[in-house]
């Protein structure tokens, strides 16, 4: 089935954008606490995929996500699901640690899913465009020709950019990876927002999104934001279920139970914060188009 790319024609405003929403109910009600809070509406917000995953409330979540009336694209778990796969689809080596456990929660998570909410998954695009800010902004899960690519800080990203070049797009906003980052090189920029399901393996419970503003100068700033939530309701919920411990544990601890998909860079930031690293690309001006 060729991918569904939906257009969103042009967007004003600040964007907020947030990732992997991984069945963790307690925190994507603080994520819309607290777009209500910075008052961003429903339109402005993107989810980059996977609005099930790892913890306990696959229904809850998806009925949350559904009915808000955000943006949201396909992930792997989304196709997985409607696919009826046997899989939550992010291509772990075989045997490893994240393969094992993967196995155990999707399978539980296929469970507490309906029909009706499979079938809003697979009618979900599998990426986004929109222009803001005189700029064309693209959304995919892992990268737009590989919905389950782990793209991290560390890695070379000029065939991606080369990529957005030919296609003139401007900024990618992509998931799947759960470490935010935000890249800018030359005129392209590749962002990150991370995920709010899951730490981002810093030793700390809390998770990232983003916010995305236009400003008065014509740059645009990307900006990432801890998101603080009730991480110990989320962790006993999973326990209560049977969902797989190392991940229950990792909502508190921070850590997560395997490193197999992280870089050497990546791996060597383990229990290190991150807000130094995200603070110091705050504002990335992005070069005027020519007139
Ligand atoms: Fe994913």
């Amino acid at each position: 089935m060729p991918p569904i790319v939906k257009d969103l024609g042009e967007l004003t405003g600040a964007l907020l954008v947030f990732g992997g929403p991984y069945s963790n109910l307690q925190a994507t009600e603080a994520l819309f606490a607290k777009a209500e809070q910075l008052n961003i509406p429903a339109t402005n917000i993107i989810c980059t995929g996977d609005v099930v995953a790892y913890c306990g409330d696959p229904g809850g979540t998806t009925d949350l996500i559904q009915k808000s009336g955000i943006h949201v694209i396909k992930g792997n778990v989304e196709i997985s699901l409607a696919e009826g796969a046997g899989d939550c689809g992010c291509g772990f080596e075989e045997d490893s640690a994240c393969d094992l456990l993967s196995v155990q929660w999707f399978n539980q998570a296929v469970k507490e899913v309906s029909a009706d909410q499979i079938e809003w998954k697979a009618a979900l695009p599998d990426s986004l465009q929109f222009n803001f800010a005189g700029q064309r902004f693209e959304v995919v899960h892992g990268a737009r020709t590989e919905v389950s690519r782990f793209v991290f800080a560390s890695q070379d990203h000029a065939p991606l950019l080369e990529d957005m070049a030919n296609r003139a797009v401007d900024v990618t906003l992509a998931g799947h990876n759960g470490i935010p980052y935000t890249k800018c090189l030359g005129s392209k920029v590749w962002h990150n927002a991370g995920v709010i399901g899951m730490p981002a393996n810093e030793g700390q419970p809390h998770c990232w999104f983003s916010l995305i503003k236009e400003q008065s100068d014509g740059s645009i700033e990307f900006s990432h934001h801890k998101l603080s939530y009730d991480f110990n309701t989320a962790a006993a919920t999973m326990r209560k279920k049977g969902y797989p411990e190392p991940y229950a544990q990792a909502l508190s601890n921070g850590l997560w139970p395997s490193l197999d998909v992280l870089p050497e860079v990546e791996k060597l930031m383990t229990g290190r914060p991150l807000s130094d690293q995200v603070r110091s690309q705050l504002l990335l001006p992005l070069q005027q188009k020519a007139a």
